[in-house]
């Protein structure tokens, strides 16, 4: 098994694992569409004897704050997938935990993904509520509880309440 930074052949591999992971194609459109835009800071895979079997993507996010501030910059989590066969097995964990520390590495601030909080609370994430955002999605606050936070670099951002734009990709998926 490798855990590496994505590569151009690693596409189609990549694309039959999000297919098979979740119910439907939106999350590898989603994966395709971030990378045609550059939107793909970070994309890892797990490797096994020559298969992809697992993938993350991180990329950017936006906070606008309420007050009129100026925006913070930093990034989203998702999607995350490992196919089937290989779930439960620490590949997940692994991958979200070398995203966010090579990240950590590049000094981006913060990170906030959409997820079950049962999961993710393993990584420090904290609903993105206790820091007063929000997801610019979510309008009625339905997804509340599972848009989270982390500090990568230092405390939390004290922006007050603010407004979390991802990338237009995720628009036209
Ligand atoms: C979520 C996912 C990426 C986790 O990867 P994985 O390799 O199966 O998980 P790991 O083996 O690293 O971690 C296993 C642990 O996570 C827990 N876990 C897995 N999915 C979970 C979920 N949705 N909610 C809560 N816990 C979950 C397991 O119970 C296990 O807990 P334990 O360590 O206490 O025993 C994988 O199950 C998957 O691809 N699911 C379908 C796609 C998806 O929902 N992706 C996330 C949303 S973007």
């Amino acid at each position: 098994m490798q855990l590496r930074a994505f590569e151009a052949d690693d596409e189609a591999g990549v694309d039959a694992l999000l297919k098979a992971a979740f119910p439907g194609p939106g999350e590898a459109r989603l994966v395709t569409a971030l990378r045609a835009a550059d939107a793909d800071t970070l994309e890892l895979v797990a490797v096994d004897h020559g298969s992809v079997v697992g993938s993350i993507m991180f990329s950017p996010v936006t906070a606008r704050p309420g007050s009129g501030d100026d925006d913070l910059f930093g990034v989203g989590l998702g999607p995350v997938a490992v196919v089937p066969e290989h779930q439960a097995r620490g590949i997940g964990v692994a991958l979200i935990e070398a995203g966010l520390t090579y990240l950590t590495t590049l000094g981006v601030p913060w990170c906030v993904l959409l997820g079950d909080p049962d999961y993710y609370k393993r990584f420090d994430f904290v609903p993105a509520a206790t820091w007063n955002w929000s997801w610019a999605g979510d309008p009625d606050g339905q997804f509340a509880a599972a848009f989270q936070a982390r500090a990568l670099n230092g405390a939390p951002p004290e922006s007050g309440v603010a407004t979390v734009h991802y990338h237009p990709a995720f628009l036209g998926v």
